[in-house]
């Protein structure tokens, strides 16, 4: 065993400061949308069977091929940590008979994923992810919905410079079509491709698109949106007309494929420009033959996930503070040893009234005392010390206008929000 320093894992961060902050407060805005939308919270494990992971989000993905932390327990059997949510979910689904309660199923979700890729700026092996899954309806109306919840929780957290990427990847009847065409295409440019894509291309020609080397080169490949079928058509055109109508800003992008397999029809992403080369904050889509493929009756399905690292990023950059506590903070300074007891049963009783007050601190100096409370936003400063034990009034401060009273123990709630006498 080395002596050396034990560092964070690559990849992944301690979470700290405004930044947990506001992963607390991006977490209650989208609690409050879903629950608007009537969906419920569901928490899974964040490690399941691999199989479960290789059957739906394809052999051929980059987060099968290459990125799943997997490992086997003593009992030898092979689990992955979750590389995203939606399996658990549908695992979940299938394995409950959800369906046998209700036709309809709206879920959430919150929490880690784990993805071996190479770190950079925005990208993490362990980052975070809010979803949900909708189940028991093909209608357009479950696609908008979700895209309309993404919207309004980037919105309600303050994240408005982002557009939204829409395209349709069609069903069994369509796709088909498109997957022949767009592989003959493919076999002409065969030499100017990559050795992967090579590889991918006879199994899944969609995916040579979604290639961050190959993908810009081929701007002529056969788009999906000419092979739709009627049915898949009419089902996307309805979606455009409803994000249209809900005022949601969006672009119709014929290369987006997705680098998950398990997408029919919908596919979206949404992009902000404030994020550089990892630019989605938020992506999702139909899948509508997942809870079959995974021993479950046809269930037409459509989710979403939204990166809560790279949303908060965001949201830091353009001065993000602190709202929960910042009106209503104060600190109660013990100037001397005797008067310690009282300042503790000042401090809870300000808790008890809503204030934020920190633990007491007998023994520091009182000007460290003040400056360290102002650094964390306290608006009062109630100083205890011999003089106050005997007159029984309380020295307030306020710190923002640097004045100071004379308060009466039995007032003190009173005027510090301010009641009249
Ligand atoms: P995804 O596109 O793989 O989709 O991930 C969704 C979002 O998670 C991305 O847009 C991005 O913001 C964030 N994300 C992904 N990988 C990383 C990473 N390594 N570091 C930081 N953030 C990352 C899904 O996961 C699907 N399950 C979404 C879905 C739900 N589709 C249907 N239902």
């Amino acid at each position: 065993m080395s002596d050396a320093l034990i560092k964070v894992p690559k990849g992944t961060r301690d979470l700290t400061g405004d930044e947990v902050a506001a992963f607390v407060e991006l977490e209650n805005v989208a609690r409050a949308v879903f629950l608007r939308f009537g969906f419920r919270e569901l928490r899974t494990p964040v490690f399941e069977h691999v199989e479960l992971f290789s059957r739906s989000l394809g052999e051929t993905s980059d987060v099968v091929e290459k990125e799943m932390f997997s490992f086997s327990d003593r009992g030898e059997r092979d689990f992955a940590l979750r590389p995203e949510g939606t399996a658990g979910v549908v695992r979940h689904l299938v394995e409950n008979s959800l369906w046998v309660k209700s036709g309809l199923q709206r879920l959430f979700y919150m929490g880690p994923m784990f993805r071996a890729e190479r770190p950079q700026a925005g990208r993490y092996r362990q980052f975070w992810q809010i979803g949900s899954e909708y189940f028991g309806s093909g209608d357009a109306a479950a696609d908008a919905d979700t895209v309309l919840i993404g919207w309004q929780i980037l919105r309600g957290f303050g994240v408005e410079n982002f557009v939204v990427h829409v395209n349709s990847l069609g069903c069994g009847e369509c796709r088909p079509k498109h997957r022949a065409a767009l592989l003959a295409y493919l076999r002409t440019r065969e030499s100017e491709l990559t050795e992967e894509s090579r590889k991918r291309m006879e199994k899944n020609p969609l995916r040579v698109l979604d290639s961050k080397v190959d993908g810009p080169k081929l701007t002529d490949a056969p788009a999906m949106k000419d092979f739709l079928c009627d049915p898949c058509r009419a089902h996307h055109g309805q979606f455009l007309r409803m994000i249209t109508e809900a005022g949601v800003r969006f672009e119709e992008n014929p290369r987006l494929v997705r680098g998950l397999d398990y997408y029919t029809r919908t596919v979206f992403e949404f992009v902000s420009p404030d994020l550089g080369a990892q630019s989605a904050v938020a992506a999702g889509g139909r899948y509508d033959d997942l809870v079959q493929m995974l021993g479950g009756p046809v269930t037409p399905a459509v989710g979403f996930a939204l990166g809560m690292d790279r949303v908060v990023s965001i949201r830091l950059k353009t001065g993000w503070t602190e709202k929960s506590f910042s009106p209503k903070k104060a600190v109660v300074v013990a100037m001397d040893e005797t008067s310690r007891d009282l300042c503790f049963g000042i401090a809870q009783a300000l808790r008890a009234g809503g204030f934020s007050v920190p633990p007491i601190t007998p023994g520091k100096k009182l000007k460290s005392q003040l400056s360290s409370a102002v650094d964390n936003g306290a608006k009062w400063a109630i100083l205890v010390g011999e003089d106050e034990m005997k007159s029984n009034l309380l020295t307030v401060k306020n710190l923002e206008t640097r004045t100071q009273d004379q308060v009466p123990a039995s007032r003190l709630h009173d005027h510090l929000v301010g009641a009249p006498a």
